[in-house]
């Protein structure tokens, strides 16, 4: 920038004169109208009326002009560099509000299209009943215990009184682990629980526990290998069948209503004495015979449901409880079949094929 200077420079003054003014003008006017876009425009006022500008030079030349002639040439760059700048001012507000628009067409919604709904899981029809099923124990104060699935020989049978020459031991279908000969077996029951119960909690003992149960059984409408169940242990002072069938009654009424419940005697190695609950046929009300049959209960008018009956001795013995001062009941329910007599689901196979049709159907879980 040249200094305060009384001469005139013929340089300075063609700068700053009406003709070179008007110059920058009319080329900053013209860019401006091509401007496309606002990023562009911001460019093009930089290079117009930025810092570096030939107007903006222009101006810093004022300085060197002799007095008499600075006031017409400041006013002269002010005026420039105004209307340069309105020009800027009104394309900027004409190409914001173009991209605006075209932001708008670009991103619009369309309201009326459909939605695509991400379709919902659904608890499977065994979880939510072991959830109910809990659900009544603990009301009373029960807890629930868990057991392994991948267990030992001697929970799953010889602490229950099922020796290694039982017969009984050979109805279980049992899938052993390899090496064969370790003792290890997929559970054939939710029993063991009991005895791990016993062994790590304090008496009194209420619990229940519900988990999956395996056997090599065949897969068909009525058999699962994989299946479910849910054991009830109560070991106390002075317990009796009386309390069985009375916990029962009331286990059955939160399943399935007003139904009627009758106990058959049977055998298991585990309780002595033993039954077999079962429920009057929701179908016929045991009304079924040869000349009306029914087919849910095979026209005999029941259905089994459980296995039960006051804890054998020698369970407790195994436990180190003494069977003098306590006794217990036990039972063991079928979690599938009680899905099944609930809804009247006619093939266990729907239970682990995973179509999510059936979970979420009258017959799955979101009743
Ligand atoms: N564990 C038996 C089974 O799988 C069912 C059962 C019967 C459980 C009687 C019990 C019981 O606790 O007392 O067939």
């Amino acid at each position: 920038m040249s200094g305060p200077n009384d001469n005139f420079d013929p340089k300075q003054v063609a700068a700053l004169s009406e003709q070179s003014i008007g110059g920058y003008v009319a080329a900053a006017l013209q860019a401006i109208a091509a401007a496309r876009t606002t990023a562009e425009l911001k460019q093009i006022r930089l290079a117009h009326v930025g810092d570096k500008s030939p107007l903006a030079l222009a101006n810093r030349e004022i300085g060197a002009l002799p007095p008499a002639a600075r006031k017409e040439a400041g006013g002269r760059v002010g005026r420039a560099r105004g209307q340069v700048n309105e020009a800027v001012a009104k394309r900027q507000q004409e190409l914001a509000q173009q991209e605006l628009a075209a932001t708008l067409v670009a991103e619009r919604v369309d309201m009326s299209l459909p939605v695509e709904l991400v379709p919902q899981g659904a608890l499977h029809p065994i979880t939510s009943l072991i959830d109910e099923m809990c659900d009544v124990f603990v009301a009373m104060g029960w807890e629930v215990a868990e057991g392994p699935e991948l267990e030992a020989e001697w929970y799953n049978f010889d602490a229950l009184n099922l020796g290694p020459d039982h017969p009984a031991r050979g109805e279980q279908d049992t899938l052993w682990v390899d090496p064969i000969g370790a003792g290890k077996l997929l559970r054939t029951q939710t029993s063991p629980v009991q005895i791990r119960a016993l062994l790590s909690r304090d008496l009194p003992l209420y619990v229940v526990s519900p988990g999956k149960v395996f056997r090599a059984d065949e897969y068909d409408a009525t058999h699962l290998p994989v299946f479910h169940q849910l054991e009830g242990l109560v070991v106390d002072k002075g317990i009796s069948m009386a309390d069985l069938r009375g916990v029962l009654a009331h286990f059955a009424k939160a399943m399935f209503g007003d139904v009627e419940l009758r106990m058959r005697p049977h055998y298991f190695p585990f309780t002595e004495p033993s039954a077999e609950v079962d429920l009057q046929c929701f179908i016929c009300h045991g009304e079924s015979g040869p000349d009306k049959p029914c087919r849910t209960c095979r026209s005999e008018g029941w259905i089994e449901w459980c296995g039960c009956g006051v804890v054998n001795p020698r369970v407790l013995k195994a436990c180190g409880v003494d069977p003098d001062v306590y006794s217990g009941f036990a039972f063991g329910v079928g979690v599938d079949r009680t899905v099944m007599f609930r809804t009247g689901a006619p093939d266990l196979r729907d239970f682990v094929e995973g179509d999510i049709r059936f979970s979420r159907s009258a017959v799955g879980g979101n009743r």
